[in-house]
């Protein structure tokens, strides 16, 4: 039998409370590798978010990414607007989206680990962000009005959702009809072993909790959105992963079963009725 759905939560929360208190290095990605950004410089942000401008922004902040891709690139976020960031992590994401919005717009970063919003809080204090404010709660009851928000983003975090169906729910309760699905997720290619699948490590690593794409943006579809399209890139372990096993399997192996996507979606403006999603 698998891991409950609270042991999934408190893995992920004690994993990254771990590493908002600095007391854990390692992030995304087969657990004891890492292929995202490690966090601990600005090369690999740098890297992850080549094209963004990431003046103004602490180091603390802007090295601190744990994402697996850039969920504003393709976001066409516009001046005014109110975007929420689903597992707003220590805020990176959430302060690149401030800029684009400007003072006449908002940006809400919501996290379930009480230690990321801390950690977010001061670095928008720093950053001098007014526009930008950090609910603690989790994205499966999201503490944000009906219709409120104009553009969701999220950058490998949903793949760490127990119930991905009611994080889609309420994705969709939250927009405002017309509003946009912009995300960064991991997904899986192949069929991961059962000794993966059912890791508390791989969970928190967001390996074990990524669905197939095609199931991953079916559960977006049933939720309401249309246009739903989705970007593929495959994922990098790099040098860490050499020598490394998981779940009777190497490291580098595994990696090839996993790739990143970035997932676009709209809340159509009229509503149509679908037993699913509560509209
Ligand atoms: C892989 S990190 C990504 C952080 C950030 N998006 C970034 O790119 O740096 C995942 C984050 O999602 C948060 N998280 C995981 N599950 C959550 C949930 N159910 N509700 C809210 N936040 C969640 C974790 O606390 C963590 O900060």
């Amino acid at each position: 039998m698998g891991p409950t759905d609270k042991e999934i939560k408190d893995a992920v929360k004690e994993k990254y409370g771990g590493l908002a208190r600095g007391q854990s290095s390692s992030c995304c990605g087969p657990s004891k590798s890492c292929g995202c950004s490690t966090g601990s410089n600005m090369v690999d942000a740098a890297k992850l978010y080549a094209g963004e401008d990431l003046s103004g922004i602490p180091s603390e902040a802007a090295g601190f990414s744990l994402g697996c891709g850039n969920p504003l690139a393709l976001a066409g976020i516009k001046e005014g607007e109110t975007v929420l960031d689903l597992g707003s992590g220590g805020g990176l994401d959430c302060f690149l989206a401030a800029k684009k919005v400007g003072p006449a717009g908002k940006v809400i970063g919501l996290d379930m680990t009480p230690e990321m919003v801390k950690l977010a809080r001061e670095n928008a204090q720093k950053m001098k962000a007014a526009n930008v404010e950090f609910r603690l709660g989790e994205m499966e009851h999201m503490p944000v009005d009906d219709a409120s928000v104009d553009l969701i983003i999220s950058n490998c975090v949903i793949n760490l959702s127990p119930d991905k169906d009611t994080v889609f729910k309420e994705t969709f309760r939250v927009l405002r009809p017309g509003g946009r699905l912009s995300i960064s997720d991991m997904v899986w290619l192949a069929p991961l072993p059962e000794a993966v699948k059912s890791s508390l490590d791989e969970w928190a690593g967001c390996v074990a909790g990524a669905l197939q794409e095609t199931e991953y943006l079916d559960k977006i579809k049933a939720a309401g959105f249309a246009d739903v399209s989705s970007q593929r890139s495959t994922f990098d372990v790099g040098e860490a992963a050499e020598g490394v096993e998981i779940g009777g399997m190497k490291a580098s192996e595994l990696a090839k079963k996993i790739a990143s996507v970035r997932v676009q979606a709209v809340k159509p403006r009229r509503r149509t009725h679908r037993p699913d999603s509560g509209f």
